[in-house]
């Protein structure tokens, strides 16, 4: 049998390793850990990748996030228009700032923002819109916005799964005030620690970000403002420079995959593969299918050697953390129905057609009620509950 992983680092860092470890050494011959050589060259580099002017190297993308809402003068008595279908730091990056997270539900068919239900979430407020270009699509940006225009608000793109993606031509990172990005070890791009960026075209935007990543101060012992530690530290940015050589070509090999497991699994009635909006460049940092055994898809997956993964099981308005927010099941619905729908199937640049094959076949052989191991099938024998 198979063993297929959701994600395959030791396959991504084969090819590079003399590469990394001599980029490693090198920082350490020089002792120079933070906020140096690497780390100023891949913000110009990373800059570059998003067509965008500066880029500023931070701890993670949960603080890329928490500080570009602070650079973008977010805090108390503010809210934050975002949606329930995203990874929570989304929205404790609001809370952090000391905002209240505003939801409004996702698409049927992208799982992204709905952009038609963000005017009737706006209040007086309303400081911010945060759309999150999920699983590597951007979001419709321009009906953002507009709307951002209409009201004075600002635009803080999450990016975290985004690196590279596009809408109209334009890369995320300047489709809005501020973009944050990851650098979790399995994002398109991922440190072997943590790491994030933030990227934007205002200078001034980028010298509060540099400010607020360093404890508020640009000379020693001397602050401005509060700020953190959140520095990107040189060793994680002299692998990430090697590793955003390669970033464009591993997107494209995620895109062609992507179009292989959707020629594959586009006849099977069960299946819904994903919608690629037609503005949107897609960099497929997930490739989420949907249908409704999915419990039992994903253990007879499980089964068979697959490893899926659920991005997300449960709304972020329904989470324990978000209980101030008094929400309730129904209040999104789409969000709620499609948690309990969507699988993630392996994708990354070194998944080969034979093991994407197997996985499709394994799919198929779910559908195919011939078989006789469908846990469907055992469930009703067993009068349970399929797992
Ligand atoms: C959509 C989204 N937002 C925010 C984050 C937070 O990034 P990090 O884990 O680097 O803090 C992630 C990644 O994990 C993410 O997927």
């Amino acid at each position: 049998m198979k063993n297929i992983p959701l994600v395959d680092l030791r396959g991504q860092y084969a090819p590079l390793q003399e590469e990394v470890k001599e980029a490693i050494s090198a920082v350490l011959d020089g002792m120079n850990l933070f906020l140096g050589e690497n780390v100023f060259q891949l913000e110009s580099d990373f800059a570059a990748f998003c067509n965008a002017k500066h880029a500023v190297g931070v701890g993670s993308g949960t603080d890329a996030l928490y500080l570009g809402l602070r650079a973008l003068g977010v805090g108390p008595g503010d809210e934050v228009i975002t949606v329930p279908n995203t990874f929570i730091a989304t929205v404790s990056a609001i809370s952090m700032a000391g905002a209240k997270p505003v939801f409004v539900d996702i698409d049927a068919g992208t799982y992204l923002m709905d952009t038609s239900k963000i005017q009737a979430a706006i209040t007086e407020r309303t400081k911010a819109l945060l759309p999150v270009h999920l699983y590597g699509q951007p979001v419709a940006m321009d009906k953002v916005r507009m709307l951002a225009k209409e009201h004075g608000l600002a635009v803080l793109e999450d990016a975290c799964q985004a690196h590279g993606a596009e809408y109209r031509g334009a890369r995320t990172g300047t489709l809005g005030d501020v973009a944050a990005y990851s650098f979790y070890y399995s994002k398109n791009i991922g440190a072997y620690g943590e790491g994030g960026v933030a990227v934007t075209d205002s200078r001034d935007i980028a010298t509060q970000l540099q400010l607020l990543r360093n404890h508020g101060s640009s000379t020693r012992y001397q602050s401005v403002l509060y700020g953190m530690n959140s520095r990107l530290d040189e060793i994680q940015a002299a692998v990430l420079r090697i590793k955003l050589r390669h970033l464009e070509r591993w997107n494209e090999t995620r895109r062609a995959l992507a179009a292989e497991y959707n020629r594959r699994l586009a006849g099977l009635p069960g299946v819904t593969t994903p919608v690629e909006a037609p503005d949107a460049k897609h960099v497929y940092h997930l490739y989420v299918i949907r249908v409704q055994e999915r419990d039992e898809l994903l253990e007879w997956l499980k089964r068979h050697g697959v490893h899926a993964g659920i991005h997300y099981p449960v709304p972020i308005h329904l989470q324990e953390a978000c209980r101030d927010l008094e929400h309730r099941e129904g209040d999104f619905p789409v969000a709620e129905r499609v948690a309990k729908e969507i699988i993630s199937l392996p994708i990354y640049p070194e998944l080969t057609i034979e093991d994407l094959d197997y996985i499709c076949q394994t799919i198929g052989d779910f559908f195919d009620d011939e078989r006789t191991e469908r846990p469907r099938a055992a469930a009703a024998s067993e009068g349970g509950t399929g797992k």
